[in-house]
C-alpha cells in the first residue's frame, strides 16, 4: 500500500456494535489543567515540575509555545514535565496554536503583559474561530492587536487594570484576562453570568498569587507573583465521557475509570445521565493536587431522555455531543438549551451532532439554541458515515456511537482524536470495543 493511501485508511475508523465492554482504566490528563500548568510554569520564577501531563497536540503546542517564548521546556518521561520559568521574549517565529482554542487565547492573554510582540496563528479551524472575545478586553487594558481572527499579532507590556463583565461564561476569556493581569498596573476582576472552570484560580493561588472569588467575580490580588511549584493533573473528565458513555449503551457493561477529575464545575455530564436514570457511581472520592478526584464505575444502563438547562451549560460545554449519543440510545425526546457556543468551537459541533445522529437513523434537530433528540429507546439503525469535521470530539462521539448501534459508523477524519485523547482508540479496544 502506497504511503498516501495508508494515510486515507488511518483517518477513517469504524465504530461496530460491540457486546461486553469491561474493565478498569485511566485516562490522560486533563486538557486544561495541562495548559495552565505549561503557561504558568513557563512564567513562574524557579522550576515548575508538571505529573500527569496530556501529551496531546494541543498541549503540545502549548510547550513548544512556551519554549519558544523563553521558558526551559524539558519532558522528562511519560506525562512528567520539568520547566524553569523566565521573562518572556519576542519569539523568532510566529506561535502556532494548532488546533486549540484554549492554548491561543491563554497564551494571548499571558504575552499581552510583557514588552514583546508575537504573531499566533493556527490550523484552519482555529484560523475561523472567534478571538475578538479575548482580543477586545486585552486591547482595553492596554495591549495592540489586529485583526479578530488567527493570524493575530500582540503588542504588550504596560497593562492597566480592568474589570471586565463577560456576557457568556467562558473560561478562557477570562483565563485570558487573569494571565494579562498578572503584569497589569491596578486592579484586576472578571464578573461572569456564570462561574465557568476555575483551573486558573486554583492554579495561580497554587504558585503563589492571591486570587479571590466570590461567586462570579474573580479578582487578582495585590501579590501576583508566581514561584516554580508541583502540580499533578488528573484524569480528563471530558475524555473519561467517553468510555463513560460507552459503558452505558453497550449492554452487559462494567467500567472503572480512575483518578477522574470531578471539580463541580466539570460534572455536568455525569449529573444528566444520573437523571437520565444512568448507573454511574463514584468511589474512592478524594482530593489530588488541588482539585477533586474520584473513581467513576458506569455500567450498562435503560436511560429516559432528559431536559438539560442552559445554566448547565458551562459545566458540560464540551460533551454535548456525547450526550447526544446518549440521547439518542434513550426512551424518549432530550431538550439541551443554551448551545449557541457550540457553533464556534473546533467545528459547528450544533451542525455536526444533527448531521451525524440524522445519518444515523436519529430524528433530531435544533429550535433556537435547543438540540432536540427523538431517542430510540434501544440500538439506533446506525450503518452511517460521518462527517466529523475535524473535531476530535465529534469523531469520539460517533465511533462510540456505533459501539451500540444495529449497523457500524464509521467517522471520515479519526487523526484529530490526537488532539485531546491519543490513546482512544488502544483504550476502548482494552474494554472490548469493536473499533477499527
Ligand atoms: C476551556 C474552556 C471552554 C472549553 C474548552 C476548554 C478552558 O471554552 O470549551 O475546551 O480550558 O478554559 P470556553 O471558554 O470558550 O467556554
Amino acid at each position: 500500500m502506497s504511503a498516501a493511501a495508508e494515510a486515507v485508511v488511518e483517518r477513517e475508523l469504524t465504530g461496530s456494535a460491540s457486546s461486553s465492554l469491561k474493565g478498569d482504566l485511566e485516562v490522560p490528563g486533563d486538557k486544561s489543567m495541562s495548559h495552565r500548568a505549561l503557561i504558568l510554569g513557563g512564567m513562574a520564577s524557579g522550576e515548575t515540575r508538571v505529573r500527569g501531563l496530556l501529551e496531546g497536540d494541543d498541549v503540545l503546542h502549548t510547550a513548544d509555545a512556551v519554549r519558544a517564548l523563553g521558558a526551559e521546556v524539558e519532558r522528562l518521561g511519560p506525562g512528567e514535565w520539568r520547566l524553569r520559568g523566565a521573562d518572556w521574549k519576542g519569539p523568532a517565529a510566529p506561535v502556532d496554536c494548532g488546533n486549540s482554542g484554549t492554548g491561543a487565547r491563554l497564551l494571548m492573554g499571558a504575552v499581552a503583559g510583557y514588552p514583546i510582540e508575537v504573531t499566533f496563528t493556527g490550523d484552519t479551524s482555529l484560523s475561523k474561530r472567534p478571538m475578538a472575545r479575548v482580543l477586545d478586553p486585552l486591547r482595553e487594558m492596554g495591549a495592540n492587536a489586529d485583526g479578530s481572527t488567527l493570524p493575530v499579532t500582540i503588542r504588550g507590556g504596560e497593562l492597566h487594570g480592568t474589570s471586565f463583565v463577560n456576557q457568556k461564561a467562558s473560561a478562557q476569556v477570562k483565563s485570558a484576562i487573569l494571565l494579562a493581569g498578572l503584569r497589569a498596573q491596578g486592579e484586576v476582576e472578571v464578573i461572569e453570568p456564570r462561574a465557568s472552570r476555575d483551573h486558573t484560580e486554583n492554579m495561580l493561588r497554587a504558585f503563589g498569587c492571591e486570587v479571590e472569588t466570590d461567586r462570579e467575580r474573580i479578582r487578582l490580588g495585590s501579590n501576583r507573583t508566581l514561584a516554580g511549584t508541583s502540580v499533578e493533573i488528573p484524569g480528563d473528565p471530558s475524555s473519561a465521557a467517553f468510555p463513560i458513555v460507552a459503558a452505558l449503551i453497550v449492554s452487559d457493561s462494567e467500567v472503572r475509570i480512575r483518578n477522574v477529575m470531578t471539580n463541580p464545575l466539570r460534572t455536568g455530564l455525569l449529573k444528566t445521565l444520573i437523571e437520565m436514570g444512568a448507573d454511574i457511581r463514584l468511589e474512592n472520592a478524594r482530593t489530588h493536587g488541588g482539585e477533586a478526584v474520584a473513581d467513576v464505575v458506569a455500567r450498562s444502563s435503560k436511560l429516559r431522555g432528559v431536559e438539560v438547562p442552559a445554566d448547565r451549560a458551562p459545566s458540560m460545554i464540551d460533551e454535548y455531543p456525547i450526550l447526544a449519543v446518549a440521547a439518542a440510545l434513550a426512551e424518549g425526546r432530550s431538550l439541551m438549551h443554551g448551545l449557541a457556543e457550540l457553533r464556534v468551537k473546533e467545528s459547528d459541533r450544533l451542525a455536526a451532532v444533527i448531521a451525524g445522529l440524522r445519518a444515523c437513523g436519529v430524528h433530531a434537530g435544533e429550535e433556537g439554541d435547543t438540540l432536540i433528540v427523538e431517542g430510540c429507546g434501544g440500538p439506533p439503525p446506525g450503518q452511517a458515515h460521518v462527517i466529523a469535521h475535524d473535531d476530535h470530539r465529534i469523531a469520539m462521539s460517533f465511533l462510540v456511537m456505533g459501539l451500540a448501534s444495529q449497523g457500524p459508523v464509521s467517522v471520515d477524519s479519526a487523526d484529530m482524536i490526537a488532539t485531546s485523547f491519543p490513546t482512544f482508540v488502544p483504550l476502548m479496544r482494552s474494554l472490548g470495543a469493536e473499533i477499527q
